[in-house]
C-alpha cells in the first residue's frame, strides 16, 4: 500500500479503516482531494468521489455489506465467471471472498505507480473454493486514484497450477446516473451482443449510440477501448479506457427486476447503469505460470 508519486503531498493518503462488521476498507486520497474506498469484501471499490465530493458510482440503500452476500453497488469483480454456470455461484466467488491487502507485490511498470495513490490486494483461493473450483491462482489487484482524480483497476492473475485453467472476468461498474431516461453510450455501435434476456442469442446493434426505455441485459462483443456513458442531465460523461477487456456488458434490471432483489430498491434502476469492461466470449487460458494482465480506468468529463 504505497502514495509514491503523490506522496510528497501532504494531502495524499492512504487510510485503512473498518466498517460497521469489521471489514477492512481502504480509502485513497489524492492530492487534489478525490478519493475512492475499496473493501476487502470482495476487493470491490464502493466509493469514487471527485475533488469536489460528487459521488460516481451507485450503491443501493438496501445493499447487504456481509460476506458471502456481494455488495449491491460499486465494482463487484466478477471471476472466475459471468453469469451462472456450474458449481460455481453467479459471477463467480471473487466478489464474495475476503481479499488481503498485498505489502509486497511483484514489480509494475513505473507508470503503474508514478503519480498515483494506490492500494494492492491478493485472493488466493481457500480450500472450499478449491473444491468448486480446482485451480490455483493468485489475482492481485492495484486500484490507483490518478493525479487528474481517474480510478484505475489493474488486474493480473496468474497460474499457480500445474494445469491450464481458463477463466471470465467482468469489472460489474454500477455507475451513478442523474435518470436511466437521460444517458446514452457512445462506443457499442455496430458492434454483435450476446442478449442474455434471449438465452444468449446473437444479435447485431443497429442504433447510434445505446438509449434505454426497458430492463437490458448484453454482452457486447470485441468492442473499442474506449466507451463513453453521457449523462445528459448532469451534463457529465463517464470514460471508460480498458486493456486485456474486450466484451462490454449492459445491465439495467428496470422495474419488474429491480423488485424482485431484496437488495435493491424499487426505484434505483433510474440512478444505476452497469457498463462494465470484461473478457466474457472467449474465456481467458493460462498455462502453468502464466500470468494475464487487464486494466481499466474511469474518468469524468464535466460538460457545459
Ligand atoms: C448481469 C447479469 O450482468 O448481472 C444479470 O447478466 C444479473 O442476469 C446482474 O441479474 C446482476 O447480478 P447479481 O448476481 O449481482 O444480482
Amino acid at each position: 500500500m504505497k502514495d509514491s508519486g503523490a506522496a510528497s503531498d501532504q494531502r495524499a493518503a492512504v487510510e485503512v479503516t473498518k466498517d460497521r462488521n469489521g471489514i477492512e476498507q481502504v480509502v485513497l486520497r489524492n492530492p487534489r482531494g478525490a478519493s475512492a474506498k475499496i473493501s476487502l469484501h470482495g476487493g470491490q471499490a464502493l466509493s469514487w468521489r471527485t475533488e469536489r465530493g460528487e459521488e460516481l458510482l451507485f450503491t443501493s440503500t438496501k445493499a447487504i455489506f456481509k460476506p458471502p452476500h456481494a455488495v449491491r453497488g460499486g465494482i463487484p469483480i466478477c471471476f472466475p465467471q459471468f453469469g451462472n454456470r456450474g458449481l460455481l455461484e453467479q459471477h463467480g466467488f471473487a466478489r464474495n471472498r475476503i481479499w488481503v491487502i498485498d505489502d509486497n507485490p511483484p514489480p509494475l511498470k513505473p507508470s503503474d505507480s508514478h503519480g498515483k495513490v494506490y492500494v494492492d490486494l491478493l485472493l488466493k483461493p481457500s480450500e472450499e473454493d478449491l473444491k468448486i473450483w480446482p485451480h490455483s491462482f493468485e489475482f492481485r489487484l492495484r486500484v490507483s486514484l490518478t493525479a487528474d482524480g481517474n480510478l484505475a483497476l489493474l488486474s493480473r492473475i496468474r497460474n499457480i497450477n500445474c494445469k491450464p485453467f481458463s477463466f471470465s472476468i467482468a469489472y460489474h461498474t454500477y455507475f451513478a446516473i442523474s435518470d436511466i431516461s437521460e444517458v446514452r453510450i457512445e462506443g457499442l455501435e455496430t458492434l454483435d451482443y450476446l442478449d442474455n434476456l434471449c438465452q444468449r442469442e446473437r444479435f447485431t446493434e443497429q442504433g447510434d449510440a445505446l438509449t434505454f426505455e426497458s430492463e437490458i441485459d448484453r454482452v457486447y462483443l470485441s468492442s473499442s477501448d474506449k466507451i463513453a456513458i453521457f449523462d445528459h442531465e448532469r451534463k457529465r460523461t463517464f470514460v471508460i479506457h480498458k486493456e486485456g477487456l474486450p466484451d462490454v456488458v449492459v445491465w439495467n434490471p428496470w422495474e419488474r427486476k429491480s423488485k424482485s432483489m431484496a437488495d435493491f430498491g424499487d426505484e434505483e434502476y433510474k440512478h444505476m447503469l452497469c457498463v462494465d469492461g470484461a473478457a466474457i466470449e472467449k474465456p481467458i487460458t493460462l498455462k502453468p505460470g502464466e500470468e494475464w494482465t487487464g486494466r481499466l480506468e474511469l474518468s469524468l468529463v464535466h460538460s457545459s
